[in-house]
C-alpha cells in the first residue's frame, strides 16, 4: 500500500475498498498507473483530480464493472476479479454491498416510470414486498422525487434524472456507495440535502467514495482526499510544512 493511504481519521474502521498498485487502460491507453488508495468503513473519500485523470475509471473498478491489467482491487478482504465475479452468490452479494452511481444518469435509467425505477433494486434483492416499499418511498422522499414517481425517467431534466439515479442506489442502502460526480446538474438546494444525506450516510457507518469537482461537497462531507494527476497516478499526500518540523538543534 502507498504512503497515500496512511493518512486516516481517528474514528474510521478497518478498511472495506482497497486498490494495490493498480493499472487499467483501454485498448492502450492509459487510465490508471499504478494506483494505490484505500476507502475505509464509516470513511467518506472524494477522488479528485483534473478532467481525463481516471477518476470514473477508478468507480468502475470499484464496481466490478471493469478489471485491473495490473495491481488488485479488494473489497472487505475479498479480491474483485472476473473469476470472484463469475461465482453467482458472490457476485450477487457484491452488487448488493457496493452501489455506483454513474456520472451519466441515462446509462444507469431504464424503467417506464421513476417509482419502478427506485423500486427496481429493492425488488432483486429480494427484500419483502412491505420493506421494498418502504425503501423506495423512503428514497423518493429523500430526494424529494414524490412528485415525479409516475414520470417517465427520459422526460426529466438532467437534475431530477440524476436525484432517480442516485435514489435508485440509495434505495438498496449500499455498504459502499460509489457516486461519480454526484452533484453535477443539481441546483444549490438539492447540492446541500445530498451533502446532507451524504454526511448522515457516512455518519450512520456506511462508506462513501466520490468523485467531484465540487470543494464544497468535499468539506461539507469531511472527506479525505485521494487526488489523481494527469499521469493516472495517485498524488501522495504534502510532506508536512518545513515550520512544522522541530528546528534542528543550535551548533556554535
Ligand atoms: N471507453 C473508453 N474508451 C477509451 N478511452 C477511455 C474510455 N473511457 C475513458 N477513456 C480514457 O481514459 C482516461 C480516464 O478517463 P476517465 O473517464 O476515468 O477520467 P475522469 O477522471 O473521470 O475524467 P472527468 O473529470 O472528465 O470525468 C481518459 O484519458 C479517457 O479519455
Ligand atoms: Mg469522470
Amino acid at each position: 500500500m502507498s504512503r497515500a493511504t496512511t493518512r486516516q481519521a481517528p474514528s474510521v474502521g478497518a478498511p472495506l475498498l482497497a486498490f494495490d498498485r493498480v493499472s487499467f487502460d483501454y485498448e492502450g491507453r492509459v487510465a490508471l498507473d499504478g494506483a494505490s488508495f484505500e476507502v475505509r468503513r464509516g470513511e467518506a473519500v472524494a477522488l479528485a483530480g483534473p478532467n481525463g485523470c481516471g477518476k470514473s475509471t477508478a468507480l468502475r473498478l470499484a464496481a466490478g464493472l471493469a478489471h485491473p491489467s495490473r495491481g488488485t482491487v479488494t473489497f472487505d478482504g475479498d479480491r474483485i476479479d472476473a473469476a470472484a465475479l463469475a461465482r453467482q452468490g458472490f457476485a450477487k452479494r457484491f452488487h448488493q454491498r457496493v452501489g455506483l452511481v454513474f456520472q451519466d444518469p441515462d446509462v444507469q435509467l431504464f424503467c417506464p416510470s421513476v417509482a419502478e425505477e427506485v423500486s427496481f433494486g429493492p425488488r432483486q434483492m429480494g427484500l419483502p414486498a412491505d420493506e421494498a416499499s418502504r425503501r423506495t418511498d423512503d428514497a423518493l422522499r429523500l430526494f424529494g422525487l414524490g412528485d415525479l414517481a409516475d414520470r417517465a425517467p427520459y422526460q426529466l431534466s438532467g437534475g431530477e434524472r440524476k436525484k432517480v439515479a442516485l435514489a435508485c442506489v440509495v434505495s438498496m442502502a449500499p455498504e459502499l456507495l460509489l457516486l461519480d460526480e454526484p452533484t453535477a446538474a443539481l441546483d444549490e438546494d438539492s447540492e446541500a440535502e445530498v451533502a446532507e444525506f451524504l454526511r448522515a450516510y457516512v455518519a450512520a457507518g456506511h462508506s462513501v467514495l466520490a468523485t467531484t469537482h465540487d470543494r464544497s461537497l468535499v468539506s461539507a462531507l469531511g472527506a479525505r482526499e485521494v487526488r489523481l494527476d494527469k499521469r493516472h497516478h495517485v498524488v501522495l499526500p504534502p510532506e508536512p510544512c518545513p515550520a512544522t518540523r522541530p528546528a534542528p538543534p543550535m551548533r556554535f
